[in-house]
Formats: C-alpha cells, sequence, structure tokens
C-alpha cells in the first residue's frame, strides 16, 4: 500500500494524537535507517539542503546528541542553540526566538522546554516542522517511539505485550508517550511507584497501578524503570531516596522472584542505587543502550517522514532516493 506522505501532519507534538498507523510507520520507516548508523561512512544525502534548528532550553545527552547525529547522517544543515549563550538569556521570548531563526529560512525546529505545551505553542506559530524533544511533563514523543521499538525489535510483538512503568510517573513525559504509544499499538500498560509519584486519575489512560515493585515484577514482561525527578521535586514526595531504593528499586533480588524473564529498559539518565542497581541495569536483561542506539534510528525516521519523505521509500532513502524535492 502507498500511503501518504504526509501522514504525519507538520509536527511531531506527543504520541496521543496519533493513530495505530501513524506510530506503526514511523516504526517501520526507523528499521531501514538503522543499517546506516553501522556502515563505516555514516551518512545518506536524503535532507541534503534542509535547515534544522536545535533547540535546547533543558539539559539533554541523549536526545540532543541523537537528533544531533540523526539530521548530519541524513546531510541536514544542523544549528544548536542553548538557553544560556542565547538571546533568550537576555530576555527574549520563545516566539521572537523563532520568528528570527524563521527570518534565516529554516525548515525544522527540534525543541525541548521545560514547560508543557510549549512545542504545540511555537507550531501553531511558524511555519517550519516542530519536533518536540520533550516539553514539561506533557510528552517526549521520540522517546516513547524508540522505546516501543525496543521493546518489538525484542518480543516481535507489541499487542498484549504487558509492560510495567517504575518509578515517577508524576513528572515524567516519558511515561505520558509510553503509555498513549504502547495502549493504542494493544500493548497492556501498568504503573507502579509511591502514590506521591503517580498522576491522579492515572488510571483513566487505560493502565493499571501497581503499589508494590513484586506485584509489577510478578505481573509484567518488562519494566521501564523512570528515573527520580529530583530536580522537579520538593520536599515530602518521598522519605528519602535510600527508602526509596529500599521499598521501590529494582534490584536482582526482587527480579529472581520474577515468574518470567523481564526485560529491563530505562530512558536514561540513571539514578543508580535509587531506582535501579547496577547490576540490573548491566545486567543480561537491560536494553538501555540498545535504547540509545534505536534512538537515532527513530529520530532519523521521524526527521524523513516529516520532511515529506515515503514511507514505502524508506529502503531506497538509503542510498539517497525517495524523498520530495
Ligand atoms: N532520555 C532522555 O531524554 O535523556 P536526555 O535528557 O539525556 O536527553
Amino acid at each position: 500500500m502507498i500511503r501518504s506522505a504526509t501522514t504525519l501532519g507538520k509536527d511531531l507534538i506527543g504520541l496521543e494524537p496519533l493513530s495505530r498507523e501513524q506510530i506503526e510507520v514511523i516504526l517501520d520507516t526507523a528499521e531501514p535507517f538503522k543499517e546506516i548508523s553501522e556502515r563505516r561512512i555514516k551518512k545518506v544525502p536524503v535532507l541534503r539542503g534542509k535547515t534544522i534548528v536545535n533547540l535546547f532550553f533543558e539539559a539533554s545527552t541523549r536526545t540532543r546528541i541523537s537528533f544531533e547525529f540523526a539530521e548530519k547522517r541524513l546531510s541536514a544543515d544542523t544549528v544548536n542553540i542553548g538557553a544560556v549563550g542565547s538571546s533568550v538569556s537576555k530576555g527574549e521570548t520563545l516566539v521572537d526566538t523563532a520568528r528570527n531563526l524563521e527570518a534565516m529560512r529554516i525548515d525544522m525546529v527540534v525543541m525541548r522546554h521545560w514547560s508543557a505545551g510549549a512545542a504545540s505553542f511555537l507550531a501553531a506559530r511558524i511555519p517550519s516542522n516542530v519536533i518536540n524533544a520533550g516539553d514539561g511533563a506533557h510528552e517526549h514523543p521520540t522517546q516513547g517511539l524508540l522505546d516501543i521499538l525496543t521493546l518489538r525489535d525484542h518480543f516481535g510483538r507489541l499487542e498484549g505485550l504487558k509492560v510495567c512503568i517504575v518509578g515517577d510517573v508524576l513528572h515524567s513525559r516519558v511515561a505520558r508517550s509510553n503509555i498513549f504509544g504502547l495502549v493504542t499499538l494493544g500493548a497492556k500498560v501498568a504503573v507502579c511507584g509511591p502514590r506521591t509519584l503517580l498522576p491522579a486519575g492515572i488510571e483513566e489512560l487505560g493502565v493499571r497501578v501497581f503499589g508494590r515493585v513484586e506485584e509489577a515484577i510478578e505481573w509484567a514482561d518488562a519494566l521501564n524503570v523512570l528515573r527520580l525527578q529530583l530536580e522537579r521535586m520538593q520536599d515530602g514526595f518521598v522519605p528519602s531516596l535510600r527508602e526509596y531504593n529500599r521499598v521501590f528499586g529494582v534490584s536482582r533480588e526482587r527480579l529472581e522472584w520474577a515468574p518470567r524473564e523481564l526485560l529491563i529498559l530505562h530512558p536514561g539518565p540513571m539514578n543508580r542505587g535509587v531506582e535501579i542497581d547496577s547490576d540490573v541495569a548491566d545486567g543480561p536483561h537491560s536494553v538501555i543502550l540498545r535504547q540509545v542506539t534505536n534512538g537515532v534510528a527513530i529520530r532519523m525516521a521521524v526527521l524523513y517522514l516529516l520532511a515529506g519523505g515515503s514511507p514505502d521509500l524508506a529502503e531506497a532513502a538509503k542510498s539517497g532516493k525517495g524523498v520530495r524535492p
């Protein structure tokens, strides 16, 4: 079937509004892009002539660098801007910043911002494609997609797969994108954590809630372990980090009680010894670094599709064909 190149629309703000087919198009398009990162010369001329601005108002290692690798491997011209060192530090607004970038004739903006809704606010005001690289506690769609791709790679299916998201769900845009994407694709999703770190009404998103990590381990096929976002917390969310680790930490001893071998994911950065112990993070069932590798392919796929690339031509795009002029 020839699917429309405009399947995703202008922007990628979140997974909540996407259909099953739209998510599957991105996952399937990422497949042929994986191989490019394994080549000696990791470059194809797919986005030659496109100018992409990476606008990161919050710290990032994985997302910022993998977007930049994805853009460079597709031959786009890229510019990186942070809050520090730009005129945002002098009080310039987000829209004025973006309008000035538009005046220099850019094609796409990848943005991380501390405020939920910032990406859709920007997308409504500029003609360039906008990709949300994380906005407050709202969504982090490319992280959700790379987590889902990693699960699909391992299990070969998503329908009926039991995935439990463990930890600080309250502050997590990663949790929301995973929930929206996985539920849409037919997976069974649960969350587990202290009540203080679970949003009120989370069940309405179609997830089960476990109050004990032992219950989650007994139920799940995979655990996606979340970082305690200490920078977004005031006192009182957890009694202490040591107490959190004792009650909710994912440790080898706890996993030994699992009725089946659990796949372990973590979006990073990790607080080792808090939400996850090192022997689990570095253990045989961890796919944490595979998530990072898949992140480049997912971001290549999203950039390619939003630039007008046809999913059916992604294989051909490996040699530079398949993107509209
Ligand atoms: N997973 C993730 O978003 O990591 P960074 O904050 O390092 O980009």
